[in-house]
């Protein structure tokens, strides 16, 4: 079921309601990232989510967060209070996400959040008008935790982006690793989204862990992946990460990230029949290959669709159509999900490796993965 149909069916009833003839369009607001580390991770959200709705009936308003929590709470509200957007969908940052969060949560304004995996949107800040189709923080490190375990590591070093995602992220990776009987023995960090790694990679080097853990994205991960190789570290001390250190940035990295191993809820070589179509089609839209980050805006607009589908596009049905969102079963390119109580993707995660130009599912970290949605009360 796609928006055209949903919106079809919004026109027919408005107009029903209406005395007047016209129907206004659906306002949806885009907040993302165009320029910044993460420009590249905000443009192929945009582009999985338009690859979903026919475009007739939407009308977009867009905002470049730049990734910039202090001027966040600026720009949501150009979309809430300027614009008078019905949904906003955003965005890739945390701490930006977060004062989103607060400001939809004010104006009980619609949001559906396409990355960012700030573990209080769905814990302390859950919503019933705010969900997610992408992850929390804790999940991908979880699961990548799960997975260093397994491969019988002991002694690891996490290496992160000192903000909420990359906190949270090895927050979750340590608490895997040490139910499976390793033990993190460092934790270093750098401002986001600063790219000086050179003293950190020499600590490394020097406390020599059976391995590392790494949270970066964007061109800052294409940057720490190439620094860690040239450090000479690669042969020495295996680099894993949440799968974002490797997704959407293989081209930049090349040979640098060669074998790496990355737990992830999205892989390359699926091979569903789903996953192939959205696969072919957004390729032959887009011109690139999708990643993580276009599976994300795809899926947000699926659960959108979801939502006014159940209300035949009446937006004034509120509860209904937040209802519905919440209940959908997502037939998403990454396999099915269901949304959690508190609105996070319950959903599996898989292990890549990097093979080429590829992050190549070779296993299954874990699978049906809920987050924990520590402190939400609804
Ligand atoms: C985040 O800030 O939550 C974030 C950013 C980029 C990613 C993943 C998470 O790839």
């Amino acid at each position: 079921m796609s928006f055209r149909l949903a919106l079809t069916a919004a026109a027919l009833a408005a107009a029903a309601l209406s005395s007047h003839a016209q129907t206004a369009p659906l306002k949806v607001g885009l907040m993302l990232p165009a320029t910044g580390t993460f420009a590249a991770l905000g443009d192929a959200i945009e582009k999985g989510f338009r690859l979903y709705v026919a475009e007739q009936g939407v009308q977009y308003f867009k905002v470049d967060d730049e990734s910039d929590p202090s001027k966040a709470t600026d720009n949501v509200n150009k979309l809430i209070k300027r614009d008078q957007v019905d949904v906003i969908v955003g965005t890739v940052h945390s701490g930006v996400a977060l004062a989103m969060a607060r400001a939809a949560k004010e104006s009980n304004t619609l949001l559906i959040v396409p990355n960012a995996g700030a573990d209080a949107i769905t814990g302390p800040l859950c919503a019933p008008n705010i969900v997610r189709s992408s992850f929390s923080n804790w999940q991908p490190g979880y699961a990548t935790g799960l997975m260093a375990a397994q491969k019988g590591y002991k002694r690891a070093m996490t290496i992160y982006w000192n903000y909420a995602a990359g906190q949270e992220s090895a927050k979750g990776f340590t608490e895997a690793f040490e139910k499976g009987g390793g033990k993190v023995i460092k934790d270093l960090g750098l401002p986001f989204p600063n790219v000086e790694f050179q003293a950190l990679l020499t600590e490394i080097a020097a406390q020599k862990p059976d391995v590392v853990f790494a949270f970066f994205a964007g061109a800052g991960a294409a940057k720490f992946v190439k620094d860690y190789d040239a450090a000479g570290l690669r042969k020495t001390t295996p680099l894993i990460g949440s799968g974002f250190l490797t997704d959407g940035v293989l081209d930049a990295q090349g040979a640098s990230a060669q074998g790496l191993l990355t737990a992830l809820h999205y892989a390359d070589g699926l091979n569903s029949p789903r996953d192939t179509a959205f696969r072919t089609k957004f390729a032959v839209t887009n011109k690139i290959q999708p990643d993580v980050y276009a599976v994300q805006g795809y899926d947000a607009a699926q659960i959108l669709a979801a939502g006014l589908t159940a209300v035949k596009g009446d937006f004034s049905k509120r509860d209904a159509l937040l209802s519905a969102m919440r209940k959908t079963s997502i037939d998403s390119p990454r396999g099915r999900y269901t949304l959690s109580a508190a609105g996070n993707p319950v959903q599996d995660f898989y292990i890549r490796e990097v093979k080429g130009r590829e992050n190549v599912m070779t296993g299954i970290a874990v699978k049906v993965l809920p987050d924990p949605a520590r402190g939400c009360r609804m």
